[in-house]
């Protein structure tokens, strides 16, 4: 039996879930460890250095764990660490791993969702003033015109299951509005957060109805089944089988209950220190 080599999933809190659930569905075989830094979150109105310093300790943890390929299944830490984590840390790390994010994939693919060619983008503060999405499109599509609008409030109120309280409403239709405000040819909205998956029915209500919605997961999904297939180097390393380990930084109980919520079926969670290393 080939040794416990897992794909790592690493996310602020519980959004990464959204992700992990669809790449498992697409790519069932393989053995995922999910990494939630719960007791941090949210990261979306932090620093570049704090998130940075946040998702280096839990690549490493992942890494620590076997983990050969590790998703950021989070756009603020692959806005804000990804591309420093690639070129200044692996290289000395672990030149051999991989760590990938999630913007790139959906930026590769977004443009094709569109017929008026404008875009909407609903992010934490950190992945709109990263300006990721603009510079990523922009190289893809250059004819897309791409609008921003940060929703500093929606992952408190996930993180916090307050999501389909009457006040989570108030806040989902006042950056909605914003958003449609500012350019009322979009007529398809990027989930830039992968918390929002989970909130998407209350986004829409708030939206006319010829606007698509995009999630990431399917989108990474597929960009994920693509990466293997073009990597066997690393796909050779990936364990089969079949199973999901969730780590949290906080509550373990806490995270198995409200996980359940962005995964879609009952999860097991343990805790783990990761800020030592
Ligand atoms: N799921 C993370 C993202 O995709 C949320 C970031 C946060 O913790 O604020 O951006």
């Amino acid at each position: 039996m080939n040794e416990y080599a897992p794909i790592g999933i690493f996310d602020s809190g519980f959004g990464g879930l959204t992700v992990l659930k669809e790449i498992a569905a697409v790519l069932p075989q393989y053995d995922y460890l999910y990494l939630g830094d719960n007791a941090r979150a949210p990261y979306g109105s932090r620093s570049f250095e704090t998130v940075y310093h946040y998702t280096l300790e839990g690549v490493k943890a992942l890494f620590e764990r076997n983990c050969h390929l590790v998703i950021l299944a989070c756009n603020t830490a692959s806005a804000k660490a990804l591309r420093t984590i690639q070129q200044k840390d692996l290289p000395h790390l672990a030149p051999q791993k991989r760590v990938l994010g999630v913007i790139r994939p959906t930026a590769e693919l977004i443009g094709k969702y569109s017929r008026t060619n404008h875009i909407g983008i609903l992010g934490t503060s950190g992945t709109v003033n990263s300006e990721s999405y603009l510079v990523e499109i922009e190289k893809i599509f250059p004819n897309v015109v791409v609008t921003q609008e940060a929703c500093p409030l929606w992952v408190p109120l996930i993180e916090n299951n307050e999501h389909l309280s009457k006040g989570a409403d108030y806040f989902i239709e006042k950056h909605v509005q914003q958003l449609m405000r500012k350019d009322s040819a979009i007529d398809t909205i990027i989930l830039a957060c992968t918390h929002y998956p989970i909130i998407a029915t209350r986004i829409k209500q708030f939206l006319p109805p010829h606007v698509q919605l995009i999630a990431q997961g399917p989108i990474v999904s597929t960009s994920l089944v693509d990466y293997l297939q073009r990597h066997p180097e690393l796909e050779t390393k990936c364990s089969q089988q079949g199973s999901r380990v969730f780590l949290t930084t906080d509550l373990a109980d806490t995270f198995s209950k409200s996980g359940a919520l962005f995964f879609g079926e009952a999860i097991h969670a343990q805790t783990v220190v990761i800020d030592h290393l």
